[in-house]
């Protein structure tokens, strides 16, 4: 849903300040006026604006110092200069230093209007370029899917077969399996591949603004729909949409999905003209929604229209065979990052990342392998650095680097250090834990210098 947009007015002129604001009002805008530059700045840096209306010719302070200050705090804000007829190449140089447009005195009603549309939606724009890049940059070599075992082939084999073809995919797997990454991976081998690949955390919103979110809303469908809001399947059209934790749906959002998965169009919130899309969804879990559609809590005719193909991630602990081949490919990823030559690692560890369980599959897998990587001194990894859940050893709590034996101070302080952490820092907890009393966690706490 978008906010309803609002505008700051900078001028000393109060004819200017009045019709500009009646004009926003009249738009459905909110603004705010300011007679000069320092009440202007002093508004600004209080309330967010969606754009500013900025007079170059201010009683105290300069225009383009104004102008500078709004671009450091908020370098998205469109600022529009107004200026008088003699004054047009002071606004050019404004132009210069940033600002989106500006507007020549005397302006009428229709120009502000045509104007400052025309500049909130460059600040759409602004966003929306900052997802582009940020989508570009993701794309990195990395993000290959890694594994050799028998479970990995079968599903690369379906990904493989799927990905040409235009039928809807429910992937399943604990969390951390790499849902998202094969979900990636299917649209990247798509013909689909060059339009976007839109994804929709179905559990992030609330229902209101969730199907406003999937499907868009026309202007003045509710209160604060101040303009109309185009929805995702409108923004993955083309492309793919990836429907993200799809258990959390509730049923009338199914109900409306699976309108728009048999017709293969949609209906934006308040209104009744039905757009086309083209649309290939693929959808994730990691419960089970036979089980759901059994408590009544999923729809049955969704989850077969969702499930043509089913894909189901193997858990790490499935396919022990792939950790160290994922562990190589995190210690080469991070070790670039980190501009660290990892060594390959002693067999003690091998042995301790081999035998750990990985509840958070590869997901904490990669956690750990960044984390050691940035803990490392130099380009060893000791087994000190994979601290982490219940991964290290025993030994590491009694050895120091090299096997030498730790002393129990050490140790004490450790263990202290340790429940402190898992208990958010409450100390009254963590004394019961410990059956000390509260005094006496506090008297180690300080001879530790424990933080
Ligand atoms: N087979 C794989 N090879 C390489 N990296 C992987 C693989 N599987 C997962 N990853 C990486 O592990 C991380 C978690 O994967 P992803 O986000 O796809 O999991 P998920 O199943 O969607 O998890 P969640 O249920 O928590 O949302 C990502 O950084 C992903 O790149
Ligand atoms: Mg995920």
């Amino acid at each position: 849903m978008t906010e309803k947009a609002n505008i700051l007015v900078i001028d000393d002129d109060e004819a200017i300040r009045d019709s500009c604001s009646q004009v926003f009002k009249k738009e459905g805008y909110s603004a705010k006026t300011a007679k000069d530059g320092t009440e202007g700045l002093k508004l600004f840096k209080k309330e967010f604006f969606h754009a500013v209306l900025l007079d170059l010719k201010l009683p105290d302070l300069d225009g383009m110092e104004i102008l500078s200050r709004i671009e450091e705090e908020n370098p998205e804000t469109p600022v529009i200069i107004i200026t008088g007829f003699a004054t047009i190449e002071s606004a050019v140089e404004a132009m210069k230093r940033g600002a989106s447009d500006y507007l020549a005195k005397p302006f009428s009603p229709e120009q502000l209007r045509v104007i400052t549309k025309k500049v909130l939606e460059s600040r759409k724009n602004f966003f929306e370029n900052i997802y582009l890049r940020e989508e570009l940059e993701k794309k990195s070599e990395f993000d290959m899917v890694i594994g050799k075992s028998m479970e990995m082939d079968k599903v690369l084999d379906i990904v493989r077969r799927v990905s040409s073809s235009e039928s809807t995919v429910l992937i399943t797997g604990e969390s951390g399996t790499g849902k998202e990454l094969i979900a990636r991976e299917i649209h990247n081998h798509s013909p689909r591949k060059n339009a976007p690949f839109v994804v929709v955390d179905c559990g992030a919103l609330v229902e209101t603004l969730f199907e406003s979110e999937l499907f868009g809303h026309v202007k003045g469908s509710f209160t604060g729909a101040y303009e109309t809001k185009h929805g995702r399947f409108e923004v993955a059209n083309g492309g793919t949409i990836f429907l993200d934790e799809i258990s959390i749906m509730s049923l009338n959002i199914q109900a409306n999905l699976l309108r728009v998965i048999q017709e293969r169009e949609i209906t934006r919130i308040g209104s009744t003209k039905p757009i086309k899309v083209d649309v290939r969804i693929l959808a994730a879990t990691n419960e089970n929604l036979a089980d759901l559609v059994r408590k009544g809590k999923f729809r049955e005719d969704l989850f077969y229209r969702l499930s043509v193909v089913p894909v189901r991630l193997p858990s790490l602990r499935e396919r022990k065979e792939d950790i160290l081949l994922l562990v190589e490919h995190f210690l080469q990823k991070y070790g670039r990052r980190a501009r660290k030559k990892i060594n390959s690692l002693s067999s003690a560890i091998k042995k301790a990342l081999m035998e750990y369980d990985w509840p958070g599959n590869i997901r904490e897998l990669e956690n750990t392998i960044e984390r050691a990587v940035v803990l490392s001194k130099g380009d060893e990894i000791e087994l000190e650095d994979l601290v982490y859940h219940g991964i290290s050893s025993s030994s590491s709590l009694f050895h120091l680097a090299g096997g030498k034996y730790k002393n129990l101070e050490d140790i004490e302080k450790e263990y202290i250090k340790t429940v402190l952490k898992a208990q958010n820092g409450n100390k009254s907890r963590t004394a019961k834990i410990l059956s000390i009393d509260r005094k006496t966690l506090m008297a180690k706490i300080k001879k530790y210098k424990i933080q």
